[in-house]
């Protein structure tokens, strides 16, 4: 099978968070080899884990007990009239650098978004104004028989910080999205996130969904939360919706941390924040 296969490949390094053990890894080169792959870890009870860019995830420093099959030699786009064909494992930024490169500035909405664009489809990543669920024609999942399927955009049921496609965990092969639409500046959007957030530090971004009463930064910081740390995982202070890993912090003591936040919000706030990071089980 076409691809890259490691047997103890380092999680941290596979994650802009930076934490985690080590696991078994396969990076399929070929649309072919992932539905391959996936087949085998199917029949064979194999647990297995589809990894894009690794920017809203949080493993265990025990690994995972499975296989990790990472997007990124999984790669590639060209630009047909007003859409774009992505493969899954296509970085966003250098989607829009491509878009930007020939003039065109309707996606930077998703400037400063790190991550794969089969991850950012699955979790409709973007602002709390726009996903890009909104611009995606069409997605290539891999179903549940193993089968190459095309969902259209309606069938992907976007929402907030969610799909069907995450819900299901459906592995996403490439998307069509729509290069229609108003345009965006991505200079402004890049210096307006980086005014307000801590991008040069190891995260994994917003660590929970905004909850429709409160922004979840919003209560954390006003529950005395920022610059709480646990070893060397602390609650960012320049937004407190940020975790940073100020080097080598353990996956416990994000976990701790973000148990910690939860309580303390609940505590002043009554409400009980949801995760929009997804927490791997060792
Ligand atoms: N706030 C505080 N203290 C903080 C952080 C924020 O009081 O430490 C307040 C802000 O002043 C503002 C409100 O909380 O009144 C909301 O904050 P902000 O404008 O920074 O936006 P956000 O809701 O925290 C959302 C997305 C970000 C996205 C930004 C910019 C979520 C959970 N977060 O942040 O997405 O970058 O808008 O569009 O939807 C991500 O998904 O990983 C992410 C970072």
């Amino acid at each position: 099978m076409p691809g890259e296969l490691r047997s103890r490949d380092s999680l941290a390094s596979l994650t802009t968070m930076g934490v985690g053990g080590e696991a078994y890894s396969f990076s399929p080169s070929k649309p072919e080899s992932l539905r391959k792959a996936i087949s085998k870890c199917r029949e064979n009870g194999w647990p297995y884990l589809l990894l894009g860019g690794g920017s809203n995830i949080l493993f265990a420093d025990s690994g995972f007990p499975g296989l990790i099959l990472s997007t990124k030699k999984l790669r590639g786009m060209r630009i047909e009239e007003k859409e774009a064909f992505v493969f899954a494992g296509e970085p966003l930024p250098s989607v829009l650098n491509h878009l930007n490169r020939v003039g065109i500035p309707s996606l930077n909405y998703l400037s400063g978004i790190p991550g794969s664009l089969g991850g950012a489809v699955a979790m409709n990543a973007g602002t709390a104004m726009k996903g890009i669920g909104d611009s995606v024609l069409e997605v290539a999942i891999i179903d549940k028989n193993g089968e190459t399927t095309v969902l259209d955009r309606n069938a992907c049921e976007f929402g907030y910080r969610t799909s069907r496609i995450i819900r299901e965990r459906l592995p996403v092969v490439w998307a069509r999205v729509s290069l229609d639409g108003e345009p965006y500046d991505r200079v402004k959007i890049v210096s307006e996130r980086r005014a307000r957030q801590p991008l040069s530090a190891r995260s994994a971004g917003c660590i929970f969904k905004n909850t429709t009463s409160l922004p979840a930064g919003f209560a954390i910081d006003k529950a005395g939360l920022k610059g709480y740390s646990i070893g060397m995982a602390k609650v960012s202070d320049k937004h407190a919706n940020f975790i940073v890993n100020l080097g080598g912090a353990k996956g416990a003591e994000i976990r701790r941390l973000i148990d910690i936040v939860r309580q303390k919000v609940y505590k002043s706030f009554r409400i009980s924040l949801e995760l929009e990071i997804e927490v791997i089980e060792g």
